[in-house]
């Protein structure tokens, strides 16, 4: 449209201006049940073929997510661009939050995406009465967001130490939890 108008004004021969890219605005919203099945597909989409058989997955297996944190990002035309959802664990008997899975869509990768979710979901996760979060992923890339190696806490094998990861919502709250990380208890309420 803008290219067609400066032709008609200055002829033809005008170079056609370059496109300017535009921030992509995205709406994150709770995941509702009907989210499930199109998320699944993204997590599939975006992660390697048997996700499920990692040993993160054994503290989820029939157990209920943390609903109210599981978000999704939509853009202005609906379509799901990325998606985090959150799991109650026990780390050395104390309630934690895990992050994961959290994916963005390869298309839409590189817009800090994956931070907004994280962000939007981790003070919603602060505001609930959580105290900690912790997760299994890449420290180079989520220590942008201040999660730290936690060293005495020890996920179900086989994980890499390396790979454990965590961050505080409020004050000091890793300092002294320490041990294996459990399934949470059936039937134990969470802290909101
Ligand atoms: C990891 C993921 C969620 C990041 O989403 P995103 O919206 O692209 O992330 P952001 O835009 O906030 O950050 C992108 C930056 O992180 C970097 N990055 C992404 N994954 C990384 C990793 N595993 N290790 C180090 N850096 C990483 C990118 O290179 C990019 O760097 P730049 O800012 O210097 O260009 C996304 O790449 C994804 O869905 N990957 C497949 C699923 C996955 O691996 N999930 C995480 C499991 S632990």
């Amino acid at each position: 449209m803008f290219a067609a108008g400066v032709a008609h004004v200055l002829g033809p021969s005008y170079p056609k201006p370059a496109p300017v890219p535009r921030a992509t605005m995205y709406h994150l919203i709770p995941e509702r049940a009907q989210d499930v099945y199109e998320v699944e597909a993204l997590f599939d989409l975006s992660f390697a073929p048997g996700r499920e058989a990692l040993s993160s997955y054994r503290l989820r297996d029939d157990v209920a997510p943390v609903a109210a944190l599981n978000t999704v990002a939509r853009d202005a035309d609906g379509i799901l661009a990325g998606a985090v959802r959150y799991w109650p664990v026990l780390t050395g008997g104390q309630p934690s939050l895990l992050l994961g899975p959290i994916a963005v869509h390869p298309t839409r990768q590189g817009e800090g995406l994956a931070g907004q979710l994280m962000r939007h979901s981790l003070v919603a996760a602060a505001a609930r009465g959580w105290l900690r979060v912790m997760l299994v992923g890449d420290a180079p890339y989520y220590q942008r967001f201040g999660f730290t190696r936690l060293d005495h806490v020890v996920m179900p094998p086989p994980t890499n130490p390396e790979r454990v990861l965590g961050r505080a919502l409020a004050g000091d709250a890793w300092v002294g939890v320490t041990g294996p990380v459990t399934r949470w208890p059936e039937a134990r309420a969470f802290p909101d």
